[in-house]
């Protein structure tokens, strides 16, 4: 009999997810479907309790419910209590168990461009949020030396940089302005903030006038794209990745979770491409 999976959220009705998960479902010809459901964060306790009751297997949470599902699960994975947010849980004979696939999936994008000399790499993260904890608790499990955050908002990054750093990282905490005045020292080079998404695709996270050419420049944004910040990078000689392989990636790992089987990748992005109109 088909299982059903799903993703609570609010909103939830431009999400690329149900596609993609129901297109792999497809290709393992299974009888299994992906719902997505808009939930609001007073009816998020409810919401689980109806997940419960109806046997659903599997669940991504996004926006804005990252944080506030933890309490209501049974268990929560090591690494996503050091990122303090779940995007992915498992009905395990009704225990639901909490993970963070965001920052796997953001390190094996990653992975793809820069290879094994990732942990030589000296890198700069912008941003303190949901997105920057999960990319630095990655990063620095994953043994990068040398991991500097800059945040508009430098307390954010200070706390951050305690609570996250479960490997060895040297870390410095800078302002905006202070990490674009000694970009040149970065090899990769990474934004985890909004700023440049659309239909803001007019703003840059930092200015790249010190950027050397043969830093990685990475985004997590999709959409566009390339949003400014990448434009720019790949103007001054810059190699660029943005923010589709990591939610390819994160989407793949949720699903092996649930199902035990990899997914085709390689379809996933296509899937993902489509939507974004990218061909
Ligand atoms: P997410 O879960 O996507 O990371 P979040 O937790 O709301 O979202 O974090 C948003 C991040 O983008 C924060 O680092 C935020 O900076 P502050 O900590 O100072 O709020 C950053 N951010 C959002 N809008 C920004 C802007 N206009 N300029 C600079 N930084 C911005």
């Amino acid at each position: 009999m088909g299982k059903l999976f799903g993703l609570i959220g609010h909103p939830v009705s431009h999400s690329m997810s149900p596609s993609m998960h129901n297109d792999a479902f497809r290709n393992l010809d299974v009888d299994h479907h992906y719902q997505a459901f808009d939930v609001k964060g007073e009816d998020l306790e409810a919401a689980i309790s109806g997940i419960r009751a109806l046997g659903i297997k599997g669940f991504n949470v996004t926006i804005p419910h990252k944080v506030n599902v933890m309490k209501f699960l049974d268990e929560v994975d090591e690494e996503a209590k050091l990122i303090g947010a779940v995007n992915t849980v498992v009905n395990k004979d009704g225990k639901l168990i909490g993970y963070n696939t965001d920052g796997e999936g953001y390190l094996q994008s990653l992975l793809k461009v820069t290879g094994q000399e990732l942990q030589q790499m000296k890198t700069l993260i912008i941003g303190a949020g949901g997105a920057a904890r999960a990319v630095f608790t990655v990063l620095s499990r994953y043994g990068v030396s040398e991991l500097d955050i800059a945040n508009r908002t430098n307390e954010k990054a200070a706390i951050l940089a305690s609570e996250c750093n479960c490997g060895q990282a040297d870390v410095e905490v800078l302002s905006i302005e202070e990490a674009g005045e000694r970009l040149n020292e970065y090899d990769l080079i990474i934004n985890t903030t909004s700023v440049g998404m659309s239909p803001h695709t007019d703003h840059l996270p930092i200015h790249l006038k010190n950027l050397k050419k043969a830093t990685v420049v990475s985004d997590l944004i999709y959409n566009p794209l390339k949003t400014k910040l990448l434009l720019e990078a790949e103007g001054k000689g810059a190699t660029i990745l943005n923010g589709v392989g990591m939610f390819v990636e994160q989407g793949a790992l949720a699903f092996e979770k649930w199902t035990g089987v990899a997914p085709d990748r390689h379809n996933m992005e296509n899937i993902v491409l489509k939507q974004l109109g990218g061909f």
